[in-house]
C-alpha cells in the first residue's frame, strides 16, 4: 500500500519537473529561430495572426482590458503602448489566455515592431 502511494507521488513529481523543463525551453525558442529575412508587414503577416488569435476578445467597445487590436492603427498602437510583446512572451500569464502562440508567430510580431510597423 505505502509503495503504491510512493510510486504515485514520485510519478507526479517527475511529471511536474518535466513540465517545468519544457516550459523553460519554450521561453527561449524565439532566439533559437533563424532571423526573418523578408520584410514583415501588417497586411501579409501580422493581421492574420492577430485577427485569428486576439481580435475576438480585443475589439469593439467592450474589448477586454480596453485594448483593441483590430485594424492597422489599433494593432500598431497596441504593440507600441499596450504591453503586447510582453504578454505574448509571458509564459506564466500569456496572451491569448489559453496559452502562448508558437514562437514563429511571436517572432513575426516582434520583427514587425523592429522593422517600424510596415503596413503592406
Ligand atoms: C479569450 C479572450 C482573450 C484573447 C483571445 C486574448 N486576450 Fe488579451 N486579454 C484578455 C483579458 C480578459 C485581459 C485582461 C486580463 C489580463 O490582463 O490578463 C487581456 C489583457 C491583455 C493585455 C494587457 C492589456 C493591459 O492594458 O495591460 C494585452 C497586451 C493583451 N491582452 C494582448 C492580447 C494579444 C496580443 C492577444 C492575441 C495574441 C490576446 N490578448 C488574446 C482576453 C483575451
Amino acid at each position: 500500500m505505502y509503495r503504491k502511494v510512493t510510486l504515485v507521488i514520485v510519478s507526479v513529481v517527475i511529471a511536474t519537473l518535466y513540465n517545468c523543463t519544457t516550459n523553460t525551453i519554450d521561453e527561449v525558442e524565439i532566439e533559437d529561430l533563424p532571423p526573418i529575412v523578408e520584410s514583415v508587414t501588417y497586411d501579409d503577416d501580422v493581421a492574420p495572426i492577430l485577427n485569428s488569435t486576439c481580435v475576438g476578445c480585443h475589439s469593439g467597445p467592450s474589448a477586454n482590458a480596453g485594448l483593441q487590436l483590430d485594424g492597422y492603427a489599433n494593432a500598431r498602437a497596441g504593440v507600441e503602448q499596450g504591453n503586447v510583446i510582453n504578454r505574448i512572451n509571458n509564459a506564466s500569464n500569456p496572451m491569448p489566455p489559453s496559452g502562448q502562440m508558437p514562437p514563429e508567430n511571436r517572432q513575426i510580431i516582434e520583427q514587425w515592431a523592429a522593422d517600424g510597423f510596415l503596413e503592406n
